[in-house]
């Protein structure tokens, strides 16, 4: 599946030494039903970035979640250049292991996974974009324990007083108002119960701990901006909001994203009542989805000239 490495000579250095210019691998999650296939969440997506010359590679996401991610990277070809995942969300330690498993066949993801757990959880990039985003607080917690109201009371007084909500260090449940939305922070009891019924329904998924969050009045729908190297290449509504959102302002976020060290990200965007841009949550690029209905070539084009 992979094409042939070139080789380029850069001007004035002929003779000298020569770079080699790898392929543009983007590894998408297999159909589980039939593992040649890419998975059809992400089939059209894929045949886009064969056409804009890149080398799709298939990886066994099942495999992956169930620990064997040698099994997972089994299809993807041997010995290429650094490559992207487009995929199912992972762990940070699946992620992890699966960059293990490619290093083993002699090549590795363009994102490390140090880059992949900043992006991917919020303790990870909290602090660099403190100031764009709703003040937070957490503390880490295993799935299937229970939250003591004393830990849960302690974060919860170190946020501004008024209403907020709860996630884990990468999802909430936001479709679900009880076990997410908290009207007032200084009434314990219900603080305890909400981040309870979070922490009871999220499981074995609850990821690294229980983040509490300042809520903030948002306007309108949110936007998705993907950045590559720092740089916002393709903005598009949220895949999950209704309508089509104002272009976002990114000032501050363009000069902060790029501190964050992370090659591929995603920042959802909203607009404050008082009409700042906000970051409502930032993501790792390769596992945040892009909308079907919405061309993805501005996105692969700049994913496969990094
Ligand atoms: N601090 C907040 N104040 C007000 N609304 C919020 C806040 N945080 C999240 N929301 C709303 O809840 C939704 C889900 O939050 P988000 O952090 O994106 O969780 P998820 O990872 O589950 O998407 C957001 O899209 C936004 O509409
Ligand atoms: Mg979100």
């Amino acid at each position: 599946m992979t094409g042939p490495a070139a080789t380029v000579t850069p001007p004035g250095m002929r003779g000298f030494h020569t770079i080699a210019v790898m392929p543009n691998v983007v590894l998408y999650c297999a159909d589980p039903l039939r593992p040649r296939a890419v998975d059809s969440h992400f089939a059209a997506e894929a045949r886009r970035a064969r056409e804009l010359g890149g080398t799709v590679a298939l990886v066994d996401h099942d495999a992956l979640t169930r620990g064997d991610a040698t099994a997972a990277v089994a299809r993807v070809p041997k010995d290429t250049g650094p490559v992207w995942y487009r995929g199912w969300m992972v762990s940070a330690e699946r992620y992890a292991a699966l960059d293990a498993a490619l290093r083993e066949r002699g090549t590795r993801l363009a994102t490390t996974p140090a880059m992949y757990r900043t992006a991917h959880e919020l303790p990870g990039w909290y602090e660099v974009l403190a100031s764009v985003t709703p003040e937070s607080a957490w503390f880490a917690m295993e799935p299937g324990a229970r939250p003591s109201t004393a830990d849960v009371m302690a974060v919860a007084a170190t946020l501004p007083p008024g209403a907020a909500v709860v996630k884990d260090h990468v999802k909430s449940r936001k479709h679900e108002p009880d076990a997410f939305h908290i009207a007032d922070l200084a009434a314990a009891g219900d603080v305890h119960a909400v981040v309870t019924r979070f922490a009871e329904r999220q499981g074995t998924d609850l990821a690294g701990g229980i983040v509490l969050r300042a809520w903030e009045p948002f306007r309108g729908a949110e936007s998705r901006v993907w950045w590559v190297d720092g740089v916002p290449v393709a903005t598009g509504p949220h895949p999950d909001a209704d309508g089509d959102p104002e272009p976002p302002a990114l000032d501050a976020l363009r000069e902060l994203v790029p501190r964050l060290d992370c090659r591929f990200v995603t920042t959802d965007v909203v607009r404050h009542a008082d009409g700042r841009t906000r970051l409502v949550e930032l993501g790792d690029g390769q596992v945040s989805d892009h909308p079907r209905d919405r061309d993805p070539t501005p996105l692969l084009t700049a994913l496969l000239a990094a």
